[in-house]
């Protein structure tokens, strides 16, 4: 069965680095292939602490890992995967339709994300259960 999980990748950011640091940047087209709705950030975020445990149904993001690291597990309703995000310049594209949970936060760490719809919560699935009947019945 094929899954929302094979489309999910790596995305190398272009850094443009000098004796004075570094400058990374991504562009819709070249390195986003949706249009850009919203851009949103996580800190402050408690070691402890897990984030996500959601599914969208239509919205893609990119979660990049501007400062520290975190891991980003991904759940598609039978198979599950995890990577981990611990460089700047290495992006994640997440598609919509996979369950989501965001653990194992270095302190300090920042998670920026880039959202291809604005915020709506008709967009989430917030209860796994629920999450892993509507996605049994989705068309493939
Ligand atoms: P949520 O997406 O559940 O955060 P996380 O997956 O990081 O745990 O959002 C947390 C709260 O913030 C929830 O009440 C919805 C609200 N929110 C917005 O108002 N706008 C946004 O762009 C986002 C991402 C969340």
């Amino acid at each position: 069965m094929s899954s929302n999980l094979s489309f999910v990748k790596f995305i190398e950011i272009r850094n443009i680095q000098s004796s004075s640091g570094h400058l990374a940047f991504l562009e819709q087209g070249t390195d986003l292939d949706f249009e850009i709705k919203r851009i949103y950030y996580i800190f402050g975020v408690n070691t402890a602490s897990a984030r996500g445990g959601h599914a969208h149904k239509a919205l893609a993001q990119v979660f990049i890992p501007i400062s520290g690291s975190f891991r980003i597990n991904l759940f598609d309703g039978v198979e599950s995967k995890s990577f981990v995000l611990d460089c700047p310049t290495k992006a994640l594209y997440v598609p919509p339709k996979l369950w989501r949970t965001l653990d194992t936060f270095e302190a300090g760490s920042v998670c920026l994300v880039i959202a291809s719809e604005c915020y709506s919560e008709e967009d989430y699935i917030r209860e796994l259960d629920q999450f892993v009947l509507w996605q049994a019945g989705e068309p493939k």
